[in-house]
């Protein structure tokens, strides 16, 4: 069993997460609130929280990993997400790189995961992995800007009415998957990871616009994640382009997920 600490709201599980970490909680020390006022989405974006609705937990994990493998741990926990939401709901969902867990290309669940400064010495590293899933949101619940490209385990299994989700079932769920999938990275490494994320990759095989962090844009059909879990693109002249971050989305659709 792993310690909990409940909120019915903060700012941001991952803030909170990140001061109790750097006072020393120990690995595996979950924090989840009902309510957020400022959820943080990747890229400096904003995660819609809906109070009751939706899980929004941070988990605190120091693992025995060496430091330029940190940040395979998005990949890592965005694995675990997927595989735990499919239990739940019945269907299964994909996952597109790097951390989004979508059904019927809208997305469900958003994962942020943040490393402790890593010139830390080894005993005192961490990383925070945030999860947002959007569990018994109807259509009503997502802003209009959101409806088009975001869903809820709710909606997706269509529930009839009055029907929920205990969000604390999906909590344990969640949590379950991810710290086991954090000990199989930790003891196998990451090759059978990528195998196991590879069978839900949303993007493979498909043309998508990568706008990468330095904001050129790259046109191209993708390839899927390698081992260090950099996504690789070739473009129209069969030129291959690694994509390390940035915002990444299928060619002519719309994507603001
Ligand atoms: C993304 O898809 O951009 C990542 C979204 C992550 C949202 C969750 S909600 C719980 C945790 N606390 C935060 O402030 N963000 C993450």
């Amino acid at each position: 069993m792993y310690p909990i600490h409940r909120y019915s709201c903060l700012d941001s599980t991952n803030v909170k997460a990140k001061q109790l970490a750097d006072e020393g909680a120990l690995h595996g020390t979950a924090i989840i609130a009902d309510n957020q006022t400022s959820g943080r989405g990747r890229l400096g974006k904003s995660w819609h929280t809906v109070g009751g609705l939706g899980l929004y937990c941070s988990l605190i994990v120091r693992p025995q990993i060496e430091v330029t493998d940190y940040s395979k741990l998005t990949l890592v926990s965005g694995l675990a997400v997927a595989e735990a939401l499919w239990k739940i709901a019945g269907v299964k969902p994909t996952l597109k790189w790097p951390n989004d867990v979508l059904f019927n290309s809208k997305k469900c669940a958003g994962i942020l995961a943040e490393s402790s400064a890593l010139n830390l010495v080894a005993e005192e590293r961490f990383a925070i992995i945030g999860i947002g899933v959007n569990v018994n949101h109807g259509n009503e619940n997502f802003p209009s800007e959101l409806h088009d490209t975001a869903t809820s385990l709710a909606l997706e299994s269509d529930f009839k009415d009055g029907e929920k989700y205990a969000i604390e079932d999906v909590f344990s769920l969640v949590q379950d998957g991810v710290m086991r999938e954090v000990s199989r990275f930790e003891k196998q490494g990451f090759r059978d990871i990528l195998k196991d994320w590879r069978k839900y990759d949303h993007l493979l095989g498909k043309e998508m616009e990568c706008v990468s962090t330095t904001g050129d844009v790259i046109k191209g059909i993708s390839l899927g994640p390698d081992l260090e879990g950099i996504l690789h693109v070739r473009d129209a002249s069969s030129r291959i382009h690694e994509v390390l971050s940035g915002d990444v989305r299928l060619a002519r659709t719309i994507d603001k997920s």
